[in-house]
Formats: C-alpha cells, sequence, structure tokens
C-alpha cells in the first residue's frame, strides 16, 4: 500500500493512506456505466469505489408473508408476487440481508448523496430502523398512493393502496440534492407533497412477453421520474442494486442521467436492457434549466481568511496524486503558482478548469472537497 505526505497546518505530517485501491476500483464505475450488471449486488458492489455515485434507488425484496395462493370471488387465481427472489426464511435472515446491501450502498454512496429505498408494510419499518442504525439522515417517507391498487379478496383487512419510500442523506452533515423550486413548478406552483398519487404499472408502460407479465414488481415510470427529477442533476451516475425490468435505467437515460444497474436473474438483465435501449432521452436543452439557487460566489481568500483552509496546508486531488500548497495570498503552488482553478487546469492540460471541484482538504482523516468549505462559509457569512 503506498502512502502521501501531506503537510497540513504548520508542517505537521499526516500520513493518509493514498486512494490508490480506490483508482482501481473506479473503473468499475467507467466500464460499467449505463450498464446492468449480472450477479448478487451485496458482492458486486464489493468491487466498487467508496464515494462513487451520485444516488440510489433500490427497490429491494419486499419478503412478502403471503401464505397460499390468492383467489378472486370469480374463482380465478390473483396474480400476487410469490417469485423465489422475494422469500427469506426469517426476519433475522433478511435483516442480515438488508444490513449487508445497505452498508455497501452508503460506502459507495458520495458524501453529499442520498438513497431512495421503496418498500411494504412487510419490511419498510425494518428497512428505515437499519438505515438509520447504519448513519443514514432520514429526509422524507414518501407515500405512493396507488390509484388503482388491487383489492383485499378476502376482505379480512384494509385494502392495502400504498407503499412507502424512504428518502435519506448519506450522513446527517451531507449537502443533498433537492430540486425545490422545480418540483414546485411540476406542480402547479404548490410545493410539492410527500403523498404521490400514481397509478400502478398498467397499459403499454407494463412490459409482457407472450402476454405475461416479464416482472411482477415493475414500478411506474412515474414514481422514478420525480424522483431523479427531483433529487439528482443532469450527468449524475444513479445506481440501482436491484434493477428488476429496469425502470431506473429507462427513466435515467431519459432523462440525461447515467445509470449502474444489477441484478441477479440474467432473464430480468435482458428484459431491462431491451426495455432501455428503446428509450429515446428528452433533448439535452430541455434539461439546462436551473431554477434553483445557484452556488455560492466565494473567493477562495475568504476561506483562508475565516480559517477554513490554512496558509501553508497542502492542497489534493481526489486521489492524492496531485497535490499543491497554499499561499497567504490566495494563490497555490506545486513548483508553479496560479489559482486554484489555472493550476488544477494545468496539471489537467485544460484551458480552463473549476478548481473547486478538482481540490480537497483532509479533515477527520477523509479528503473533503474544497468546495464544501465554500458551502459551509456561504452558510454562516451568506443567505444560503
Ligand atoms: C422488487 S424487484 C425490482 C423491480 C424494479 N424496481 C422494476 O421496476 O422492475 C427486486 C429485483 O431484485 C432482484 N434481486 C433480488 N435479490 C438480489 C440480489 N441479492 N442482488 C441483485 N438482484 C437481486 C430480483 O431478481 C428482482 O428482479
Amino acid at each position: 500500500m503506498a502512502w502521501i505526505d501531506i503537510s497540513y497546518k504548520g508542517g505537521k505530517y499526516i500520513k493518509m493512506r493514498k486512494l490508490n485501491k480506490n483508482m482501481e476500483k473506479k473503473s468499475i464505475i467507467e466500464d460499467n456505466l449505463n450498464k446492468i450488471i449480472l450477479g448478487d449486488s451485496i458482492e458486486k458492489l464489493k468491487d466498487f469505489p467508496e464515494n462513487s455515485v451520485d444516488l440510489i434507488f433500490a427497490d429491494p425484496p419486499y419478503n412478502m408473508q403471503l401464505q397460499g395462493e390468492l383467489w378472486r370471488p370469480n374463482q380465478t387465481k390473483v396474480d400476487a408476487v410469490d417469485d423465489a427472489w422475494d422469500k427469506y426464511d426469517s426476519f433475522e435472515h433478511y435483516d442480515t440481508f438488508t444490513i449487508a446491501w445497505l452498508k455497501e450502498c452508503k460506502r459507495v454512496l458520495k458524501e453529499d448523496g442520498a438513497i431512495w429505498v421503496i418498500g411494504s408494510y412487510h419490511n419498510i419499518f425494518r428497512v428505515g430502523k437499519i438505515m438509520q442504525d447504519l448513519g443514514f439522515w432520514v429526509l422524507n417517507d414518501v407515500i405512493w398512493m396507488k390509484t388503482n391498487p388491487m383489492p383485499n379478496f378476502k376482505g379480512t383487512r384494509f385494502n392495502n393502496a400504498h407503499e412507502t419510500l424512504i428518502w435519506a442523506s448519506k450522513n446527517k452533515s451531507s449537502r443533498y440534492k433537492f430540486h425545490y423550486k422545480s418540483m414546485k413548478a411540476f406542480n402547479d406552483d404548490k410545493q410539492m407533497r410527500s403523498d404521490w398519487h400514481i397509478p400502478i404499472c398498467l397499459g403499454d408502460e407494463r412490459i409482457k412477453i407472450n402476454g405475461v407479465k416479464a416482472h411482477s414488481t415493475q414500478k411506474p415510470e412515474e414514481l422514478l421520474y420525480r424522483i431523479i427529477l427531483s433529487t439528482s442533476d443532469v450527468g449524475d451516475i444513479i445506481l440501482d442494486p436491484f434493477m428488476g425490468s429496469g425502470t431506473t435505467g429507462a427513466v435515467a437515460k431519459l432523462l440525461g442521467r447515467n445509470y449502474i444497474g444489477i441484478e441477479k436473474e440474467a432473464f430480468y438483465k435482458k428484459v431491462a436492457e431491451d426495455r432501455i435501449k428503446k428509450v429515446v432521452p428528452v433533448p439535452e436543452d430541455t434539461l439546462l434549466y436551473s431554477i434553483e439557487k445557484p452556488k455560492p460566489k466565494v473567493p477562495f481568500g475568504n476561506l483562508i481568511k475565516e480559517g477554513y483552509v490554512n496558509v501553508g496546508e497542502m492542497i489534493v486531488d481526489k486521489f492524492g496524486n496531485n497535490k499543491a500548497k497554499v499561499n497567504a495570498n490566495g494563490t497555490i503552488s506545486n513548483g508553479e503558482v496560479g489559482s486554484i482553478h489555472s493550476v488544477s487546469a494545468r496539471i489537467l492540460g485544460k484551458e480552463s478548469n473549476n478548481g473547486w471541484d478538482f481540490w480537497h482538504v483532509i479533515r477527520d482523516e477523509q479528503l473533503k472537497p474544497i468546495s464544501d468549505l465554500r458551502w459551509a462559509y456561504a452558510k454562516k457569512f451568506m443567505d444560503y
């Protein structure tokens, strides 16, 4: 394992494990961008680098405890979810599985990333508890009200007409994305509420093969449309560790985002790939709008003045390959002297580059983009 030395705070040296492993793993993301990986998500996610995806949508097995076959009053059999992939022999077994995949998701999610998990009364309470135990920070639970739910044929319980989505950021302090104003405009200029009235997936959208549903739990595209529009940006990487029929990939492609799916059944992988191939993305110029608050304009020098970055401190790129020293006048030097932007551009061999996203400092033994410090400054000293 290689190490880098980074002088920090008055000449004190911190030894930090070079993120070599992360670099090797980085190609996994590039190689699988806009693809579906065949296999078990817990195993496959282990190959992913940490902090590498912007958003996760997970529709895990619900562990439905349906007992026996269900029949309608007219003696036709109900097409309920009774797939082998949905069965766990105990709550304990289901919890072990849930902890394992959520842990991996948390690791691969970027610091300011967020996750959505959908479930029903069978599993969502267990999933929510585990998410909180792992340090995810719950932002909302969104109720998907099914406008056309399947009736309770036995008449022994209320008609189960909703599912629950948990939206959570990676940590309490994550600066998760939320396009509040866009969603308000989407909702006729009324604040978007946490109850979403959307039909279950029927009609042309429902994928069928020889007249039979290709996947028993295909989610409506409208759900993903809201999720992706509200909590990701164009070009973001969206991970779906339980890809099924590919709803996440289809909507991500439509809206100019990247996706990576994982699915353990080869049949579903093929169904999803065939589906996504047919999606035509909306024109790029219809996506390039923003009515959200722009990034704060903070000169790098202000961060030095207020002690967010220290004179003499080394700042590094995200792989620890390039470093530069912070000078008292707001320039940085790595042999050559310039602004955070010009030095990063020179390293990359480009005309210009955004130094805010390129350079990182070390805080609590973690690399932190200097753009995070700009936000912290803006929150403290500006109206943000
Ligand atoms: C609830 S479905 C997802 C449906 C999907 N959201 C859609 O709209 O089609 C869960 C999917 O996860 C897959 N699956 C279950 N366990 C898995 C695992 N450990 N790794 C990868 N895929 C898994 C199942 O085969 C199933 O297709």
